[in-house]
């Protein structure tokens, strides 16, 4: 429970002694933190619907809700809101309460059922591109606050390893060593243990022969050709891939690694192959598909729609099958593992394929009505030049050169701002890294998701500003601050009333924890974290500033400064942790 819902519960119940509707009870922090902590616009909400005066009523309430024990002030104001002010008592049992809270007051999601979180969605053989950056980055977050808030989790990298990109490498494989053994339709193995391609021969064949297929329609069918076999299971051809993916996984597993961010499941396109059979089976009994010049397709237009919503493609006229089936295939493949909502962090680009993929798995019963189906869509990350950002030419990105470029930038950062300066070399080349991984999740993660941002490396590195590097740097501070409180034989003690508002407004700050959770849970979106962080660090400073903690000579009130100093530190390593960010021990 949060300080805003108990205020909220107190209001409704004055509301409803009135004879109105509890829900206007809601109370929010105040729009005039100089006038007030909170406030409620309750009466102006319900006069006209009551016939009275907003004011008046706003009276009424006041009279209501009364209790000198909570409130130091109750004003009604304007044309009718309520401003609210807490004792010093209310606020000090409050956070002596969180402060013994590891969740900070935040109650658990209990209903059951998985949520499967769908991010990441790099492919096998092929460059990541800026949008798995960003799904990478968010969908991590979001696993992480889903599962703090309550939920049981799922997480899934849905690798991209089943489409005609796996036909076009299977080709240009054989174009450039004719003699493997895959390419002999008479061969069935036993073959090669070690893989004939390296993760770099892979990414330059691809372009290649891309471009080869692009220009040759003979090599374009002959990709196709492999893409259908290699479905069919043709052995050399599932040999070959199987390095392919090996080779892929390996990789992208260290990148991964490095940045911090893991995944539960490393299913993919393929891991549902023997179910896309049975289930087109079924579609086609069922009678929810059409099949046109051999192709099986479901129409998925309705009556109400304002765009048109083309209909999903399952099998083409070879029998080959695409993007969206082994989607269909993967949702069939969730419903078996007790999934009741599925989350699909993916580029906004993508929206039409799963409107159209979520539309045909609920039209044909392979999701129940009842299973939620959410594509949480983001925008591009962009470079200096207003296009997507990319490490390399062909708008590439790797994510190895991402990090070294954000580990460097952090390290002169340091450098500059002289911190580090005299510790060994491995903590400062793990601290530059900690710094540089923040900078960069803190500069996506901050931004709304849906927006659009641009890489800036030198705003993002800066130690000023809402960045990463001044979260960690305030969050090491509050550290040092406790290290010498313990030298000086210091410690956190019980919290007290608050004398000063740089204390009082930290400790308004901090109740507002589980309403964060909530609400970024509520709405996908890790900004409001990101927001909150830095709420919390710079309502920290000012009360740092204020309340000279290691001279105060009153001891009680001393070590519930202490007390604060903690819990703030406990508070911040959480939300940071959310966001995928790790704080160094010092600077
Ligand atoms: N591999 C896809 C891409 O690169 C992203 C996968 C997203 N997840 C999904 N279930 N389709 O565009």
């Amino acid at each position: 429970m949060s300080v805003i819902s108990e205020l909220s519960v107190r209001f409704g119940d004055a509301f409803e002694k009135i004879g109105l509707d509890r829900a206007y009870g809601g109370v929010t922090m105040s729009d005039r933190p100089d006038l007030a902590q909170f406030q409620n616009n309750g009466a102006l909400a319900a006069a006209s619907a009551a016939g009275r005066q907003p004011r008046e009523i706003a009276g009424d309430v006041v009279r209501q809700v009364s209790d000198p024990a909570v409130f130091f002030e109750l004003s009604v104001a304007g044309p009718g809101f309520v401003n609210i002010r807490l004792t010093d008592d209310f606020l000090a049992g409050w956070l002596a309460d969180l402060s013994g809270d590891e969740r900070y007051g935040h109650r658990p999601h209990t209903a059951d059922g998985k949520v499967l979180i769908d991010f990441g969605g790099p492919n096998v053989a092929k460059a990541m591109h800026v949008g798995h950056l960003r799904s990478s980055l968010i969908g991590d977050s979001l696993q992480r606050v889903f599962r703090f808030a309550g939920y049981e989790v799922v997480s899934d990298i849905h690798f991209g390893d089943w489409g005609t990109q796996m036909g076009q490498l299977i080709i240009e494989a054989q174009a450039r060593k004719p003699d493997l053994p895959y390419f002999d339709p008479d061969q069935s193995g036993p073959y090669p243990t070690d893989p004939p391609f390296t993760l770099d021969n892979l990414q330059e064949m691809y372009p290649a022969v891309t471009a080869r297929t692009k220009a040759d329609p003979a090599e374009a069918d002959r990709a196709r050709q492999a893409t259908l076999e290699l479905q069919q299971g043709r052995p050399g051809y599932r040999a070959l891939w199987q390095h392919f993916w090996d080779v892929s996984h390996d990789s992208q597993k260290r990148d991964f690694d490095q940045l911090g961010v893991a995944f539960d499941l490393w299913h993919g396109e393929s891991t549902v192959h023997d179910r896309v059979a049975p289930m087109l089976d079924k579609i086609r009994d069922g009678g929810g598909a059409t099949e046109d010049a051999g192709a099986l397709i479901i129409e998925l237009a309705e009556p109400e729609d304002a765009k048109e919503v083309p209909p999903l493609l399952l099998t083409k006229s070879d029998g080959g099958y695409l993007y969206g089936t082994t989607d269909l295939a993967t949702i069939d493949n969730r419903v078996d593992m007790g999934v009741g909502e599925a989350l699909y962090v993916v580029d906004a680009r993508q929206a039409l394929h799963f409107e159209q993929v979520f539309r045909a798995a609920h039209k044909t019963g392979v999701a129940p009505q009842t299973m939620v189906l959410e594509h949480v869509p983001f925008g591009t990350m962009n470079g200096p030049d207003g296009k997507p950002f990319k490490t390399r030419e062909g708008g590439v990105l790797r994510l190895d050169d991402l990090i070294g470029v954000v580990r460097e930038a952090a390290l002169k950062r340091l450098e500059e701002a002289e911190l580090a300066t005299d510790y060994p070399e491995a903590e400062r080349l793990d601290i530059a890294a900690k710094v540089g991984l923040a900078a960069l999740k803190y500069g996506d993660l901050s931004n709304n998701r849906v927006s659009n941002y641009t890489f800036d490396l030198e705003r993002f590195t800066s130690f000023e500003g809402k960045t990463g590097p001044y979260l960690l740097y305030g969050a090491v501070r509050i550290k040092s601050i406790l290290r010498k409180a313990a030298e000086a034989d210091l410690g956190p003690g019980s919290i007290v009333p608050s004398t000063k508002d740089a204390e009082r407004a930290l400790m308004l700050e901090l109740t507002r924890f589980p309403e964060v959770i909530d609400r970024t849970v509520e709405l996908r979106a890790p900004n409001h974290l990101a927001e909150y962080a830095y709420d919390v660090v710079t309502a920290f400073n000012r009360f740092y500033e204020a309340c000279h903690i290691l001279t105060e000579e009153d001891a009680a009130r001393q070590a519930s400064w202490l007390g604060l100093v903690d819990l703030t530190l406990r508070m911040l390593t959480r939300l940071l942790d959310l966001l995928g960010i790790e704080i160094p021990e010092r600077m």
